[in-house]
């Protein structure tokens, strides 16, 4: 089996705070991995490690077998592992439009002859930009929203543009940290249907952070728990959700 993303022995220190410990992960095309665990875990330091966001203290981790372990993040997006936020991060001022577009600029390096001579190819290629840019939107269920700026739209629309650039970066691996937090449960439910598109229409892998139990269980093929920055248990969602260590340190409580 080629595994799509790997990591192995991945630990992160914050001055003494162990927030992540020996970590492993095998993630395998084409699924939706859900990573869940109490507050303080160590997920969202785990996808900040994996998007070059952060440096391990120790441990590597592999796409496609390339090591990408002290890549910055720029890099990282470009190699193919998109991302969004646990904390919206937009630009206020900027359109929906203008957000998804200048994350298809970034995937694609422009020319910057064309850029000067605002030759036929490049106006060719400024009309495929736009049309994709729409497409996007159109996918995302934000396409009434595209002339508005970031700061005005509802909170879950925010999320959705987030997923939307994410994925305008033609990402092989898509990284959600909590992408349900502050959604009712008829937009979680838009939200997971979107999710599963990506992964049966555009064929990204998922991983996914989630405090949602029942949206996790429903929509992963994997589940991995950390606590206290080391994973108690990982298997599938009817494993995780009978292993009495998960029970006793989250699910417990999370129910
Ligand atoms: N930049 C940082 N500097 C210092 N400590 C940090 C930093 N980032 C995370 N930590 C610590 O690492 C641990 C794990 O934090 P992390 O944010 O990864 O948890 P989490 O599982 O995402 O939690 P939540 O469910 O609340 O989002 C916590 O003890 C946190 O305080
Ligand atoms: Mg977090």
């Amino acid at each position: 089996m080629d595994y799509l993303l790997e990591a192995g022995g991945l630990s992160r220190r914050f001055s003494g705070v162990s927030a992540l410990e020996h970590y492993t992960l095998r993630l395998a095309p084409g699924t939706i991995h859900g990573v869940i665990g109490p507050n303080g875990a160590g997920k969202t330091t785990l996808f900040n490690l994996l998007t070059g966001f952060l440096r391990p203290t120790s441990g590597t981790i592999r796409l496609l077998g390339q090591d990408i372990t002290r890549l910055p993040a720029a890099r990282v997006a470009r190699l193919g592992i998109a991302r969004t936020f646990q904390n919206i991060r937009l630009f206020g001022s900027m359109t929906v439009l203008e957000h998804v577009q200048a994350a298809l600029q970034s995937r694609a390096p422009a020319s910057l002859l064309g850029t000067l001579l605002s030759s036929p190819g490049f106006l060719r290629q400024e009309r495929a930009l736009r049309e994709e840019a729409a497409a996007l939107l159109e996918l995302a269920g934000i396409a009434q929203r595209r002339d508005q700026v970031a700061r005005s739209l509802p909170y879950g629309d925010q999320r959705r543009l987030e997923i939307a650039r994410a994925v305008a970066m033609a990402p092989k691996v898509l990284l959600l940290d909590e992408p349900n937090a502050g959604m009712n449960p008829s937009e979680t439910g838009d939200l997971l249907g979107l999710i599963r598109r990506l992964r049966d229409e555009l064929g990204i892998t998922i991983m996914l952070i989630a405090h949602d139990i029942p949206l996790v269980m429903n929509l992963c093929d994997r589940i991995q728990v950390l606590n206290y920055g080391r994973l108690i248990a990982e298997g599938d969602p009817a494993m995780v959700r009978n292993d009495p260590d998960v029970i006793g340190a989250y699910l417990g409580q999370a129910r």
